[in-house]
């Protein structure tokens, strides 16, 4: 009872003493599975977790407050179909005492970053229709419901897949059109950038 109490209480912190870092090898592995172990429904094997972080590292990211790791993103990118190159979301965690203050966000955000920057075209990730937390955090980043999947989870819950479709500026079809309009018209209008991206769910 007093060990779970102590697992609830809000840690009083600075935002600027979160220390976020992408995943820098075995030594990492360890303090991912315990988070996620204490946090999500679904099991996951130690092959789960090497799967990811070994052919992904650049996409796994953990926050650290005075040494001690409070959260955890862990993603893949590839091909899916042979037609779109697209990022997924596998697992997000951020220990209760240090909820409610952006990590979450961050985490994904940085994760969300890379996929960009190497070429994703979209990023997905399924959550349990119940989770409210999940579907709020996704659904303030731009996330849309794409598909509900019945009793997807081991526990029988129903899952919505959410779906980020990121800007691509070569398949707009007003560009054409656009290349006639003068420049300050062009900087009001143009997709964002990465680093907009970035700052933009930065400033959320
Ligand atoms: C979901 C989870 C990762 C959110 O972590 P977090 O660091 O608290 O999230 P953030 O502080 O970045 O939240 C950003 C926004 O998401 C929404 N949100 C997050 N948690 C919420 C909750 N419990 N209820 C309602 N909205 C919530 C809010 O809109 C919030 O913005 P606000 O605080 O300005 O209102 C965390 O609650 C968690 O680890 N849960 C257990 C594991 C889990 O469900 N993972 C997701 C699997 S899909």
């Amino acid at each position: 009872m007093e060990k779970e109490r102590e697992r609830e209480r809000k840690e009083e912190f600075d935002a600027s003493e979160i220390e976020y870092v992408s995943y820098g090898g075995e030594h990492h592995l360890p303090l991912i599975m315990n988070l996620v172990d204490q946090e999500l429904s679904e099991p996951y094997s130690i092959f789960t977790y090497r799967y990811f972080v070994y052919l992904w590292p650049q996409l796994s990211f953990l926050a650290f407050h005075k040494g001690k790791c409070v959260g955890t993103v862990v993603c893949k990118m590839g091909d899916h179909r042979n037609s779109t190159f697209r990022g997924y979301i596998a697992m997000l965690v951020v220990i209760k005492p240090y909820r409610g203050r952006g990590i979450a966000t961050e985490l994904v955000t940085r994760s969300i970053q890379v996929m960009m920057e190497s070429g994703c075209e979209e990023v997905t990730l399924e959550a349990e229709v119940t989770n409210k937390g999940a579907l709020a955090l996704y659904g303030r980043l731009g996330f849309i419901r794409a598909k509900r999947l019945f009793r997807y989870y081991l526990n029988g819950v129903d899952a919505f897949r959410l779906k980020l479709l990121f800007p691509q500026p070569e398949l707009h079809p007003f560009l054409p059109m656009m290349a006639d309009r003068d420049a300050t018209q062009m900087h009001d209008d143009h997709s964002p950038t990465s680093e907009e991206f970035s700052e933009l769910h930065r400033n959320l």
